[in-house]
């Protein structure tokens, strides 16, 4: 078996590993990430494109953010849409000055990817079979499959930023977890397309048809959203029925003022609300989608990443300069604060905009409740607050 070394080793390289790498590695601190695929596969996976200010803040200070700064699209609010009635959400005024970022996680990665490998960092693509061993030692290692050769990463830590599917929550004893999940009965059918978007700032529609998304990647480049049934499939959505379902679902001069255009993506994602406690099992240590998974409704996956890397990062920079390992026990409870409060707000939002097909008592309740948060400025305060998100946990 060939050996290798390092202070940090970090399985998955999406937007999590990468990050936590590239503030390791400007501290001087040695990582190696290890990823399944290969980095066209990572860039090709759609996803989500709201980034909260700390996301931003964390971005710059890693060194990364040109790129974000010259093209990403800021947005002082957003608009929420019930039964054909338009509100703005106002979030600059609404939470003192504060507002998100319109930049693509893909664009996002492909910056780290690059700030990566100028800096001569090291990835592996294309390595299998990653397995974490000896994680309550305090000599843990990786073993992998990279070019047809056994490989052992020794290392001081493991940090599981390899997403919902990966190994490193499964490798952990089931006994020593406890899992929260709700899965929802429906799903949201992506399309990209390169059109003018129909408004200049996102638009979140609640209808008696089922939620839509108005969603933007730039001033040419547009992602809408429709909500369908779990178990719909993406064939019988050819682009016209797409479009024509989503002018149903908008208040008239929105549906008129939308373009259409070929789709250049599409895609059906489920939805799901999921937390693992604890995010830590020895020397290991989970990061973003790994530990937990929200509904896109509130635009937090990506941002949740963004302050579990924020956290981990500053607990180890303290550990490698000053020797507080003492902080490495607290990475979990101060991580998880934040997750929570980012899942109540995902779920709410998902509870508000969709249509659940259950009693209905339950859609009159949640209609009058998103009009009443609608017509209050404590309300719309509350959402625009959540929204561009709630400050980072101090970690002592
Ligand atoms: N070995 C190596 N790499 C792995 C393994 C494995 N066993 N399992 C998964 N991976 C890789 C995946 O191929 C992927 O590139 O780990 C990476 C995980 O990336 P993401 O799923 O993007 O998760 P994360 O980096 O935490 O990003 C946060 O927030 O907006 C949400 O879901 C959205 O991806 C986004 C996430
Ligand atoms: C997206 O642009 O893909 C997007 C934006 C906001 C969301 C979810 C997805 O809440």
């Amino acid at each position: 078996m060939k050996t290798l070394k390092t202070q940090v080793a970090i399985i998955g390289a999406g937007p999590s590993g990468l990050l936590l790498g590239q503030l390791l590695h400007n501290a001087g601190i040695d990582t190696v990430i290890l990823e399944r695929q290969t980095p066209d596969y990572v860039l090709g996976r759609i996803r989500a494109g709201v980034l909260e200010q700390g996301m931003v803040d964390l971005l710059r200070q890693a060194g990364v953010g040109q790129r974000m700064d010259a093209e990403g699209l800021p947005h002082d609010g957003f608009e929420l849409v019930l039964n054909d009635r338009r509100v703005h959400i106002d979030l600059k005024g609404l939470t003192g000055g504060k507002n998100v970022m319109v930049y693509g996680q893909t664009e996002v990665t492909r910056d780290l990817m690059a700030a990566r490998e100028a800096a001569g960092a090291r990835t592996l693509y294309l390595a299998s079979d990653a397995q974490p061993h000896d994680m309550q030692t305090e000599h843990p290692f990786v073993t992998f499959e990279h070019e047809g050769q056994t490989w052992r990463l020794d290392c001081d830590y493991i940090a599981g930023c390899d997403g919902f599917h990966g190994v490193a929550r499964q490798s952990i004893p089931a006994e020593k977890l406890k899992v929260f999940e709700r899965v929802y009965p429906f799903g949201w059918l992506g399309v990209l397309a390169d059109t003018p978007p129909v408004h200049e700032e996102l638009v979140y529609a609640r209808h008696d048809r089922g939620f839509a998304l108005c969603s933007m990647r730039s001033k040419t480049r547009t992602r809408y959203y429709l909500q369908v049934p779990a178990e719909e499939n993406v064939a019988d959505w050819p682009d016209e029925r797409f479009w024509g379902e989503l002018k149903n679902r908008l208040p008239a001069d929105l549906a008129d003022a939308l373009i259409t255009g070929p789709s250049i993506e599409k895609s059906i994602a489920p939805l799901r609300s999921f937390v693992v406690e604890p995010m830590q099992h020895g020397r290991m240590f989970l990061v973003g989608d790994a530990a937990h998974i929200v509904p896109p409704t509130g635009a937090k996956g990506l941002n949740l990443a963004a302050s579990d890397v924020s956290t981990l990062f500053n607990i180890l920079l303290k550990v490698y300069r000053d020797g507080r390992v003492d902080l490495l026990e607290r990475y979990s409870a101060i991580c998880l604060r934040r997750v929570w409060k980012a899942e109540r707000f995902s779920w709410w939002m998902t509870s508000m905009l969709h249509r659940f097909d259950d009693d209905a008592f339950n859609q009159r309740i949640s209609e009058a409740e998103l009009e009443y948060f609608l017509d209050s400025e404590a309300g719309r305060k509350t959402i625009a607050e959540n929204y561009v998100g709630l400050p980072y946990e101090a970690i002592e």
